[in-house]
This record gives structure tokens, sequence and C-alpha cells, in this order.
């Protein structure tokens, strides 16, 4: 198995271009169900999640074709088309390697009149229900069966229609697949308490190009005017704002400054208030953001919830750079009921680190130290290789799979600002 070896201490110095987010790339992937025309998607992450997604959708019928990037940009370019839709089952051996399959049962239903998806389970960091997911295709009027591990929705016979989905919590799996199911349902369709997730709003644009009516893009109440049908489109992944704030991190542990091409402020505010506030120096250049770290990093106290606020999935991040801050930080997470994973890892690189309930106490301490680390998670294994820059030492992180699903050549990305980081292949 690939691990990743990392003699840490160096500060980063260069660019570091920013490529497509993972998390709007598989909503936006799906909504090629939606059409018999073609949807094409321009800086497409090359990622091991969008390749299972595009395999899912084969099974599905859809063809797919992908060409290389175009001048100026980074991702790839890949064009889907559900011509006819050859099968409404995603199968168990797909789902429960990529939860974000949940993400066809929306649009397949809307599109076919039915839809069977495995239930995706749990995984490192909670169970993962989607209870919410199934209550906003109800609310448009299919009806729900679970059986044998799988969810079965139906259309009625004639076609899914408008009405008010009101969620209870904030979810954006669920908020993207009740846009999804509502864009080809007749008649209007209110989603309250939507997720905000920039993500989200990168999915309605994509779907008004599709020739979906939506309003109230980035609030928290969505009305969609249902169309009979959706036309073919072209359009391009925003950038990851996750992977943006991943290296800003990289930039306050090292020391060092990195100018992260293409990263878009407006999607990321609690991020750069949260690095300003542990002392970053952040500057704001033509389609870049330039974070520079003084060696000095300030304790901070942050909680994770929905966008706006503070993301969860920069918790991992923030607490490997808060590791070795001046103080003490308390970090809280909201979300996800098992997302301290990294703690025992980051421990024994020689962080202090007390985890209480929600809660984990950061006490800073003056340097970490290199050692053999096991990735459990995405986000838990950057926290992993963001420590690893900074310990003194060697640092080894094993299962890196968990890297590839969501870090687009990571090791290329960071040996070009100056790290020593390498993939070892696995005895
Ligand atoms: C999306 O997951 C992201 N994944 C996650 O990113 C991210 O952490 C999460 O949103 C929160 O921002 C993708 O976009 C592919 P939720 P999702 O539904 O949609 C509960 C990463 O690292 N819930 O907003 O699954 C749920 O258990 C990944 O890139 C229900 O109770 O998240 C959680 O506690 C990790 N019932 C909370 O809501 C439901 O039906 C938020 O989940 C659905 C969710």
């Amino acid at each position: 198995m690939d691990r990743i070896v990392i003699q840490g201490g160096k500060a980063l110095q260069g660019r570091i271009p920013i490529s497509g987010a993972k998390n709007a790339a598989l909503t936006l992937m799906p909504c090629a169900l939606l059409t018999d025309e073609p949807l094409t998607l321009r800086n497409l992450p090359r990622l091991a999640d969008v390749d299972s997604f595009g395999h899912l959708l084969n099974e599905l019928g859809v063809a797919t074709s992908v060409e290389g990037a175009r001048k100026g940009e980074f991702g790839r370019v890949m064009t889907f088309r559900a011509a006819n839709i050859a099968s409404t089952v995603a199968p168990y051996d797909i789902v429960r390697k990529m939860r974000a399959s949940i993400l066809v049962l929306g649009p397949l239903l809307a599109r076919a009149g039915e839809a069977t998806v495995s239930l995706p389970g749990g995984c490192a960091i909670g169970n993962r229900p989607i209870d919410l997911h199934l209550k906003a295709l109800q609310a448009l009027g299919a009806e729900i069966e679970l059986a044998a591990g799988y969810v079965k929705a139906t259309a009625p016979p004639g076609g899914l229609t408008g009405g008010t989905i009101s969620f209870p919590t904030v979810s954006v799996g669920a908020t993207e697949n009740a846009l999804m199911t509502a864009v080809l349902a007749k008649g209007t369709t209110v989603i309250e308490n939507a997720a905000r997730e920039p993500e989200i709003t990168d999915l309605a644009q994509c779907l008004i190009a599709m020739g979906a009516e939506i309003e109230g893009l980035r609030s928290d109440t969505l009305t969609v005017h249902g169309k009979d049908r959706l036309h073919g489109a072209t359009y391009a992944v925003m950038p990851d704002r996750i992977e943006t704030g991943s290296y800003a991190c990289a930039a306050m542990l090292t020391g060092g400054s990195l100018e992260l091409v293409g990263a878009r402020e407006d999607s990321m505010h609690a991020i750069l208030s949260g690095l300003a506030d542990a002392g970053a120096l952040i500057e704001f250049k033509p389609g870049a953001i330039k974070v520079t770290g003084d060696g000095a990093i300030k304790p901070l106290s942050i909680s994770t919830a929905p966008f706006p606020a503070f993301p969860t999935d920069m918790q991992a991040q923030f607490m490997a750079m808060l590791s070795l801050a001046r103080g003490t930080s308390l970090l809280t997470e909201t979300i996800f009921e098992n997302r301290y994973m990294h703690v025992p890892e980051l421990s024994r690189m020689g962080a202090d680190i007390e985890v209480r309930g929600r809660s984990a106490v950061v006490r800073g301490v003056e340097g970490l130290v290199g050692a053999p680390v096991m990735a459990t998670d995405l986000r838990a294994s950057m926290s992993l290789v963001l420590a690893g820059l900074a310990a003194k030492g060697e640092t080894q992180v094993n299962r890196i799979y968990h890297l590839d699903r969501g870090y687009e050549r990571l090791e290329e990305k960071l040996q070009a600002v100056g790290a020593e980081i390498e993939r070892v292949g696995g005895d």
C-alpha cells in the first residue's frame, strides 16, 4: 500500500494551483442524469472520488468522455451524456466506497421515475444517515421503501409535484438531492433551512445553466419552479475552498509564504478569518490569495458549524496548525460525532491534545517530532501531512488512499514549493 514520506522543517515558498472542488464536482456530475443532452464540466479535479463517481454514472448508462485541461486551466474537462437511463440501481459495492453516491438518488428519480440506491452506511467520522434526503423526496410525492440494505424511491404515476421541504437541521447532501429532484417536479418547490455551502450555489448555477429556474441562491430558502426537461450545458467547477485552507495551514505551520492560485475569497471568509486570528498575513492578489506565516501561531477558540460559519472539513487541519500555537486552543466539532480520529496520531508526533466530548483542548508545544502515522479519513490524513511538514525528522503517513480521494497531486504541489515529500510504493 502506498505511503507518503516527509522530511519536515522546510519553510514552504511559492505558488500552488488550486484544483476544482471535490464537493462541488460530486454534486455537479449527477446533474448529467437530468437531461438526455451532453453536460460538459470543466476544471474537474483528478481525484479517486471523481473517478468512482464516473464509474457509477457509466453503470447507470451515462457515456463519459475526457479531454485534457484547457489552456490556462488545471483540471480535466469531462463530458457526460445520459441519452438513455440503462439502470436505476446504484449497487452496494460502489456506494460503500463512496457515500456521495447517494447523490444519484434524486436525479434518477426525477428523470426515470424510480431509483434504488444502496444505503451508504457509516464511515470513520460518523454514521451518516440519509433520513433528511428521504424526507425531501417524500415531500415531492415519492414513495420510499427500505429493504435489504437498499432504499427505493418511486415517483407517483403522474410524476413528482412541487411542495415545501422544511429541513429540521442543515444538510448539504439532502439540500443537493432536493434541488436536483425539484427542478423536474411539476410546479414550485420551496426548500427551507437549505444548506448555504458554496458548493450548493455552484450546483444551483449549473442547474440554471441547464435551464432550471431557481431563486434564493446563497440564502437558506431556495425556490424552484419545475420544468418539463433540462438541456445540456458547459459549466466550470468552483475552486476547492478546503484545499485552499489546507495549504494555507501549511504556510502557517512551516513559517512560509504560499500564493494559492485560483482561490476564491467569497467562499472562505470564516477560514480566512481563523487564519488571520492565528496570525497569518493574508494578501488578496488578482486570481490568488497569498498566505504568509511568521512562525508564531496564536491560539484560537473555534466551533465548526454550517456555512457561513467555520467548516467541519477544516477542523483537523486547524488542529494540526494549533498544535504549535503559543498557548491553548479549544476546538468544538458540532457536525460529526467522531471527527477526532487524527488526535491519537497527532499525539504520537508530540502534540498535546485532550478530547472532551465534542471539544478538543489543544495545548501548543514547542515542536513536533516525525513518526510513522496512520491515515483514517480524508481530512485527518491531511492534518497528518501538515504536521509532518512542520515536524523535526521523518514522518510516514500510511493508508494514503484516503488522501487521494480529496487532494489532487498533493506531493507534486508541495514539492514545487520546497517540501521534501515523496510517495513510496507499499510493501
Ligand atoms: C457534505 O457531506 C460533504 N461531502 C462533507 O465533506 C462535509 O463535511 C459535510 O457536507 C458538511 O459540510 C460532500 O459534499 C460529498 P451533511 P454530507 O448532510 O452531505 C447529519 C469531506 O471531507 N445528517 O451536511 O454527508 C449528518 O450525520 C466530506 O470532503 C442527518 O442526520 O453532510 C451530519 O451530522 C466529509 N441526516 C450532519 O447532518 C441526513 O439525512 C451534516 O451532514 C443527512 C445528514
